[in-house]
């Protein structure tokens, strides 16, 4: 069993401010920094650290030397990524006192994909590998058409949501990982209800597995019959960028190598707390040996 992300990769260029800038608003941020980031690569670095053997694909660009060796740097296997011309992906991050953030996405090369770099990756895993994916690469849709037609298993966390996400057949997705706006929206149920927002997924996708994070209200499980919540670890927050990431990583070490729903929930809500206590996205994630169990 591999895993195959083919997903973003962004330089993140984090602004500490005071508060988040309000509409028409000027303030001095205290410091920038640059930190590796994109939901595809934090998710291929948290699964990796995790202990999962992880295929990153996608185009780097000029000037994204990082972004590459952070995912050398952490076990994730890169020959997938092909160099191109062009501007890398990146994001500017503002992050506050308390932790919280937004975020401005440039897509860059990330959203640059070709049918014949799709086909070319795919056509190396087959029906014993997983393909993890989120929302900021083009061509999602097709991705998932021909993934699935492999029998490669679809993890899908479709972050962040917007209408091409509803353009893709989600019928083909084995494992969903949303939030509870994102679960709102696909599911037009009011985000304060995560029970009806697991409901409409199970009636919907009934072969389909999800799991419904709530940030520092927790994260529900739901499919095969089975249904499980477990509730955030108070942490002081420091930077919450790339805790969804990271819990998606570990959630799909031990869905995938079958540690069984409660553990593995505590374990993805535990690497998430970690991540929230630190700065930066990739190198936020903690390994595996972190993770006191
Ligand atoms: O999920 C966090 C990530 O979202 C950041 O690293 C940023 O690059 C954006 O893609």
């Amino acid at each position: 069993m591999r895993v195959l992300c083919l997903g973003s990769m962004n330089l993140d260029y984090v602004y500490s401010v005071s508060h988040i800038l309000a509409p028409g608003e000027t303030i001095s941020s205290t410091g920038r920094e640059t930190f590796a980031g994109g939901k595809g690569l934090n998710q291929s670095v948290a699964a990796a650290k995790a202990g999962l053997p992880v295929f990153h694909a996608g185009l780097s660009g000029t000037g994204g030397e990082l972004l590459l060796e952070t995912l050398r740097e952490n076990g994730v296997d890169v020959s997938f990524i092909r160099p191109v011309d062009a501007l890398p992906g990146h994001t500017v991050i503002q992050v506050d006192e308390k932790g919280q953030n937004c975020i401005l996405l440039y897509g860059g090369t990330n959203r640059q994909l070709t049918s014949d770099l799709i086909g070319d990756v795919l056509s190396q895993f087959g029906p014993e590998d997983f393909l993890l994916l989120q929302n900021e690469v083009n061509r999602l849709d097709e991705i998932i058409d021909r993934a699935h037609a492999r029998g490669i298993r679809i993890v899908l966390n479709p972050s962040p949501f917007d209408q091409a996400v509803m353009a893709c057949d989600l019928d083909k997705v084995s494992l969903f990982l949303v939030n509870e706006i994102e679960g709102a929206q696909i599911s037009g149920c009011l985000a304060r209800e995560p029970e009806k927002i697991l409901d409409w997924f199970g009636a919907h996708y009934p072969n389909a597995e999800v799991v419904l994070t709530l940030g520092a209200d927790g994260a529900w499980y739901s499919g095969n019959g089975v249904r499980h919540f477990q509730p955030a670890i108070p942490v002081t927050a420091v930077d919450t960028t790339a805790a969804g990431d990271t819990f998606t990583g570990y959630f799909l070490e031990g869905w995938s190598t079958g540690r069984g729903v409660e553990e593995t929930l505590r374990r993805a809500t535990r690497a998430a707390s970690i991540a929230v206590s630190r700065k930066g996205a990739a190198p936020s994630i903690p390994l595996a040996s972190e993770l006191a169990d």
